[in-house]
């Protein structure tokens, strides 16, 4: 099946944080930049075609020179916990992560949820 992009920014994204504009270089209308703090997540909800692995891209910027990372929550389990995103070099530097993810056939709920406090990466949009 055709990857779908998912917008950090758009419902039924949830952003614990706010939708910025401020580094240039995303897709749609703004990205996710989480609060500071460990548990601060962006959930998205993705659809698969059929049951089994799944790969999840995701679209991110991290400026900062602090280590980053996320678990990686797919209905409700844990999937990868504290899964690195490394600095882009620049907050206007985006770059993808690939992670390999079980689907269930349908909807799935994807949750990147901040391992540390220093929240997550700035998010721009997933693709499945
Ligand atoms: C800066 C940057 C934000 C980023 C934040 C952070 O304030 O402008 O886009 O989210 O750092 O460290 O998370």
């Amino acid at each position: 099946a055709a990857t779908v992009r998912y917008e950090a920014e758009s419902a039924p994204a949830t952003c614990d944080g706010t939708i910025d504009t401020n580094h240039a270089g995303y897709s749609g209308s703004g990205f996710c930049n989480s609060n500071n703090a460990a548990g601060a997540a962006n959930q998205f909800t993705v659809n698969a075609a059929s049951a089994g692995t799944a790969t999840l891209a995701i679209r991110y910027a991290h400026g900062g020179t602090d280590a980053r990372s996320a678990d990686i929550v797919v209905n409700g389990a844990t999937v990868q916990a504290a899964s690195a995103f490394p600095a882009t070099g620049a907050w206007t530097t985006w770059s993808t992560k690939t992670v390999t993810i079980p689907v269930s056939a349908g909807s799935n709920t994807v949750r990147l949820s901040a391992s540390t406090a220093a929240g997550l990466a700035n998010i721009d949009y997933v693709e499945l």
